[in-house]
């Protein structure tokens, strides 16, 4: 399939795995590159740039094919050292950057001056216009089903997909809530030029992580999310569990005077413990409502071949057969 996504990317497919914080390791990003889509492997979650630039070489030694690195911007006043980490980037030779967070115009020219391709992931038109006016080559349009950080505006992307397709000029995929070929064919119906999965790329056998944190996505349905930190303007969706519960009794107890270091406990250097050693009620982690939609463990090259199987299937036979039979009966 060609979409300006594939083509401006280099890539077989129009699906992007997202970053992901302990799971966006080179084993995940290469699996999804191999299989014709975009893999990234997640910045932050290497403790310094060396670590970095040697999970990017790991990467570089699993496929030949483009893939990408998350830049996750956060408001914090200890920021990690973003220009070693972007150095780290462009040493290495990767061609796509993801950024998120806070918008990235501070490094952009030095990504896009080496030849980097920039997608800023928002969660609201106008952090996508945002994002296209200070020369972003692409956006991910990420609805406040998905899981992570959906924003504060709370729009599911049955309507932020459209509305990005009426005010947006460089092209965008969606993201949150995507998991099969139906949600391909919706996104590109809606004027995505692809999508990107986070959530559903966990649950594969490539995904480095602890298989607890992968049988907890199988089993858990479309109800199992909370959104958490509302109150401190962080909302994060998060899959149920008992750090959920203690931390959603904490918001409930302490309302507006809750602050970071009342819940502690439950968010600080928890994914680790979590992702890696299988300990899922350590805290809470993200997980979107599209898990009501995963029901296996595939590998990322059946999972991405299903997809686009079903894709071709739905637009070939379904759409087109409607088209027909509307002329039959004219
Ligand atoms: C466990 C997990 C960790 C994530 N960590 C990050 C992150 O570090 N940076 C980021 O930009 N997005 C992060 N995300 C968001 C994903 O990149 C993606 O935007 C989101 O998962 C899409 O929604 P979906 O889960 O419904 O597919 C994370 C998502 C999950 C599920």
């Amino acid at each position: 399939m060609k979409t300006k996504i594939t083509e401006m990317l280099g890539i077989e497919h129009p699906i992007i795995q997202g970053g992901m914080h302990y799971v966006g390791f080179a084993e995940l990003a290469a699996a999804v590159s191999n299989a014709g889509g975009l893999g990234i492997i997640t910045g932050l979650t290497q403790k310094t740039p060396a670590d970095l630039a040697n999970e990017i070489a790991r990467c570089k030694d699993m496929t030949d094919k483009p893939f990408g690195v998350n830049v996750t911007f956060l408001p914090i006043v200890n920021a990690p050292d973003y220009p070693a980490i972007i150095k780290a980037i462009i040493d290495g030779g990767v061609s796509v950057v993801e950024t998120a967070g806070n918008n990235p115009s501070q490094v952009l020219p030095y990504l896009q001056d080496a030849g980097i391709k920039v997608i800023h992931k928002c969660t609201s038109v106008r952090h996508a216009l945002k994002a296209q006016s200070i020369g972003c080559d692409a956006a991910s349009i990420d609805g406040f089903e998905c899981g992570g950080h959906p924003g504060e505006d709370d729009v599911p992307n049955m309507i932020l997909l459209l509305r990005a397709a009426d005010e947006l000029e460089i092209p965008f995929v969606s993201s949150g809530g995507q998991a099969d070929g139906r949600s391909l064919v919706a996104s590109l119906a809606m004027g995505a030029e692809g999508m990107n999965m986070g959530t559903r790329f966990i649950a594969t056998q490539e995904a480095p992580i602890h298989e607890n944190v992968k049988q907890a996505i199988v089993n858990a349905t479309e109800l199992d999310t909370r959104l958490v930190m509302r109150p401190l303007r962080n909302t994060e969706r998060v899959l149920n569990n008992a750090a959920t519960e203690n931390l959603l009794a904490k918001e409930k107890r302490l309302g507006e005077k809750l602050t970071f270091e009342d819940i502690v406990d439950e968010v600080a250097g928890v994914y680790p413990r979590i992702m890696l050693d299988g300990e899922i009620d350590a805290g809470v982690w993200s997980c979107g409502m599209v898990a009501g939609l995963i029901n296996d463990i595939p590998t990322v090259q059946e999972l991405i071949d299903r997809i686009m199987d079903e894709a071709n299937t739905l637009i070939e036979k379904r759409l087109s057969g409607m088209l027909s039979l509307t002329s039959i009966r004219i």
